[in-house]
């Protein structure tokens, strides 16, 4: 072997790729903190038993991706394959139940000895969300709106189509395997070898199977859906109505199980069909039992993971296009105005410059339109004299005069109404 080599499914993330990686870090934090989410940081090495015992032996990340090892002090110990198991851990550990309810985000490296193939790295990095202590609806929707706020961030929202699903209650789940198990035992001899090992040990993933044979077969499978009872039913269907409120376009999947043993209920994945056979970009879902089943207090739980090199690799050339605002001063005597406004906006946190007038208004205005602006403040000698300002929205063509004397608050309220009109 030569010397130098980089591992198989690593990579080095330089110049431009740092930046995107940083860029989407930073856009998530800023939305993570406007929903209230709790930045935390946590280990990269837990005890093996934290992901064995969460996760499930029969998973695919237990049964053979795990980069575990004995340390030298004799413990077995795994390099973090995801995050849940590892914050649950924590709460735990940290007694955090008095903190409830509690938001937590946290990104960073995670490992996977699995196949690498484009959007599949033994190395990669999530941004990760659980809310924990929130039993209601409610919480999905939240977590839901969450991930399109940061796509809608990102621009990537119309590369991205949500998928979900409700696995019931694990009564509803032992009954549905139970179901599922008879029926494809009569298709067994004609099912791939993969599926034919998951038959007894894990057979809710033969419903993921790519296999064509497979797919045939779980076409006519019984389905989840036909086994919930009245408590699964009306929890999901509230979810499912409150997303087609929201314009929050979704299928309805019922083969989407997830391939980690702590999902209850719902489970959702937001797919791409930009990466080839990695498609899933966002995904997560509800694991009520997992805090207890761990060894803590029931705590019920939702939350979800994005994978960042995946984000990277949907992210448009121009991604770090910022927003264009403009102050457009109608003559020579209005600049000192429009220069002491520029500051002002800008010590608010606004981006903004200052575009002199031609002597034609309304053409200066369509040269501007050519730079995708969004807010453009007129100002003019009238104007002035009457203390109020022209605010023009070039997304939605919206024209409003605002007082000189609260300027401030009334374009912060137009602002912020603009920006959560074009966030739906
Ligand atoms: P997961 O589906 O295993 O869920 O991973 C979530 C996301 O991480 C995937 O949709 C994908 O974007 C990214 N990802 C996973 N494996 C790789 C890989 N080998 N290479 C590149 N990207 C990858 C979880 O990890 C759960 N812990 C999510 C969760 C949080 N559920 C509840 N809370």
């Amino acid at each position: 072997m030569s010397n130098n080599n980089l591992l198989r499914g690593f990579k080095d993330y330089i110049f431009s790729e740092a930046e995107k990686f940083q860029y989407i870090i930073d856009v998530t934090s800023e939305i993570a903190a406007n929903y209230n989410f709790q930045k935390s940081y946590f280990p990269l090495l837990e005890e093996s038993n934290i992901y064995s015992r969460s996760l499930g032996e029969e998973s695919d990340i237990i049964s053979k991706e795990t980069y575990n090892f004995i340390d030298k002090g004799g413990n077995d110990v795994t390099l973090r394959p995801e995050f849940t198991a590892g914050i649950v851990r924590a709460l735990i550990t940290n007694k955090l139940y008095d903190k409830l309810p509690l938001k937590i985000f946290s990104y960073g490296p995670l490992f996977r000895y699995e196949r690498p193939q484009k959007g599949r790295a033994r190395q990669f990095h999530q941004l990760n969300f659980e809310y924990f202590g929130n039993e209601s609806f409610y919480a999905e929707i939240e977590i839901l709106l969450l991930v399109r706020a940061i796509c809608k961030k990102l621009r990537i929202r119309d590369k991205i189509s949500l998928e979900i699903n409700s696995l019931g209650s694990n009564e509803t789940r032992a009954k549905y395997k139970e179901h599922l198990v008879g029926y494809l035992k009569k298709y067994q001899s004609s099912l791939s070898e993969n599926s034919k090992i998951r038959l007894s040990k894990n057979p809710l993933r033969i419903l993921d199977s790519k296999d064509k044979k497979d797919q045939e077969i779980i076409a006519d499978a019984p389905k989840i859906n036909e086994f919930y009872d009245i408590k699964d039913q009306d929890f999901f269907v509230k979810i499912i109505d409150y997303l087609s409120d929201a314009k929050l376009e979704f299928n309805i999947n019922p083969n989407l199980v997830r391939g980690l043993d702590y999902y209850s209920h719902t489970v959702f994945e937001f797919t791409t069909d930009q990466l080839g056979a990695q498609n899933a970009v966002f995904a997560g879902g509800r694991y009520n039992n997992l805090v207890e089943n761990m060894g803590g207090k029931y705590v019920p739980a939702i939350g979800f993971a994005g994978g960042i090199e995946r984000l990277i690799e949907l992210l448009d050339e121009n991604y770090l296009e910022k927003e264009k605002n403009f102050i457009v001063p109608r003559a020579e005597k209005e600049f000192q105005f429009s220069f002491k406004l520029l500051d002002e906006l800008r010590n608010l946190g606004y981006n903004f410059e200052v575009k002199s007038s031609a002597k034609n208004l309304s053409k200066s205005l369509r040269k501007l339109s050519s730079l995708n602006p969004h807010f453009v403040f007129i100002i003019g000698e009238e104007e002035l004299s009457k203390n109020i300002l022209i605010v023009k929205n070039f997304r939605s063509g919206q024209e409003y005069k605002i007082s000189l004397v609260n300027w401030q608050s009334e374009f912060r309220k137009i602002y912020n109404n603009s920006v959560l009109k074009t966030i739906k």
